[in-house]
């Protein structure tokens, strides 16, 4: 099991370059088997959850070719199976993806049902909710899902809650029905736009992605194309929260600042410098970091999935920060990690009542999921002394290259796979 040792204290200076956006990539990647001819796809991140995807889409017949590390081409003509293993929803949710694509390809498909996860119970009924509008019969049974349908039809539907998953799965079996989709209450994440965006470049037709409102009108049949995912803004956040945490003074590049919005104004508050640029955005940490208060929401609000990072930087700050979580119910696992590292962190229900120290102190600590990992290593960096993150498994999931970024920055990290190496790693530092 691979881990990652820091020696921690090094400002983070320079330039970094975002790849592209996990959740858009594997959406696209999933809908990319909707037509017969091929499709190209660039600023594909080589991450583990697309890797399980791939193998996913493989899997069912597909042709899949990583040309390139981030080129990634896929041919759904030779797809011969509608049921998508167990294997991989175990390993990735977003596997269910695929539901909605075959769905709406051949007006069958059936996947295993995802469990829980780590950040918390994760229901699908909105998707079926969805598909069920759409005229698709759907059956849960055994443990999996089964979808299926004569026809499709256009349908007028609302979304009871705000889900990126729902409206993307909609997204995908409503551009293959016939006539017209509203979703009411649709997510505005900037990945749900891309997909759109994706979608409408195999002559899908899509309007109103970005609003809560999206039409769509069906088309018969989709076509080949080449397309560039979107950059990551959760990756840009991640460092971002990383140059304030450390007080150093980094320009992540290929970023879309606008995605990034809610992720500035919270370090502006917390007394960090922030320049936007056309297509690049700097952070300058200054110190002392100031407590200020944030809730997740749907986009274009705080990103439930930067709110450990979040936090993090919060436990450095002086006085005293609230972080409410409104997303996900399980999503402060990593609080107990970083007590073990110095923080003063008080859980009460959603909210974690954050008062900052003046510093961190390495520690053994154990990544719960992808984000919070991630937020182990920001402390990890700015903490006196060594800090080893186990389970990093969790974070190469969706952070292509981390460790090699960080170093790049100036971080004294190394990503190690025994105790061996992580006493030669003490040694070189001390
Ligand atoms: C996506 O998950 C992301 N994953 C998550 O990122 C992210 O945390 C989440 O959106 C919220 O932004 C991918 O894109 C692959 P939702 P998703 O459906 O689509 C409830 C990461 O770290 N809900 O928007 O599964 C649900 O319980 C990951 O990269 C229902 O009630 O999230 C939650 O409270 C972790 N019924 C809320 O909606 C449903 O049918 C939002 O979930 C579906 C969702």
């Amino acid at each position: 099991m691979e881990q990652y040792v820091i020696k921690g204290g090094t400002p983070l200076k320079g330039d970094v370059e975002i790849g592209g956006a996990k959740n858009a990539a594997l959406a696209i990647l999933a809908a990319a088997v909707m037509t017969d001819d091929s499709v190209i796809i660039r600023n594909v991140p080589d991450v583990r959850d697309v890797n399980v995807l791939l193998g996913a889409i493989e899997d069912i017949g597909a042709h899949v070719e990583r040309i390139e590390r981030n080129v990634v081409m896929i041919n759904g003509s030779t797809i011969s199976g509608l049921s998508v293993d167990y294997e991989y929803i175990k390993k990735i949710r977003a596997s269910y993806y695929l539901l909605g694509a075959l769905l709406g390809k051949y007006r069958r498909a059936e996947v295993a049902l995802p469990g829980g996860c780590d950040i918390g119970t994760r229901p699908i009924d909105l998707h079926i909710k969805g598909f069920k509008a759409l005229g698709a019969d759907v059956d849960i049974s055994y443990g999996l899902i089964s979808a299926q349908a004569e026809k499709l039809e256009g349908a007028h539907i609302y979304l009871d809650k705000v889900s990126v998953g729902a409206t993307i799965n909609i997204l995908m079996a409503a551009s293959l029905s016939e006539g017209k989709t509203i979703i009411d209450n649709a997510a505005r994440e900037p990945h749900v736009v891309d997909v759109a965006n994706f979608l409408n470049s195999m002559g899908a037709d899509i309007r109103g992605a970005g609003t809560e409102s999206i039409r769509i009108n069906g088309v018969k049949k989709l076509h080949g194309t080449e397309y560039s995912v979107i950059p990551d803004q959760i990756e840009a956040g991640t460092f971002m929260f990383a140059a304030a945490a450390t007080h150093g003074d980094v320009t992540v590049r290929n970023v879309i600042p606008k995605h990034l919005e809610a992720t500035t104004a919270k370090l502006l508050e917390a007394g960090c410098q922030v320049v936007e640029f056309d297509d690049a955005v700097r952070v300058i940490g200054t110190a002392p970091l100031h407590s200020t208060s944030v809730t997740t929401l749907p986009y274009p609000g705080f990103p439930t999935d930067m709110q450990p990072q979040m936090t993090a930087v919060l436990g450095l700050a002086s006085g005293v920060s609230t972080v409410t979580e409104s997303i996900w119910e399980n999503r402060f696992k990593y609080v107990d990690e970083l007590a073990r590292m110095g923080a003063n962190i008080r859980v009460e229900s959603n909210v974690a009542i954050v008062t900052g120290v003046d510093h961190y102190t390495g520690a053994r600590v154990q990544a719960p999921d992808l984000r919070a990992g991630a937020a182990l290593v920001i402390a990890g960096l700015a903490a006196d002394g060594i800090t080893v993150v186990d389970d990093i498994y969790y974070i190469q999931r969706g952070y292509e290259a981390f460790s090699e970024k960080l170093q790049r920055l100036g971080a004294t990290m190394e990503k190690v796979d025994s105790e061996r190496e992580i006493q030669k790693f003490i040694l070189k530092v001390s």
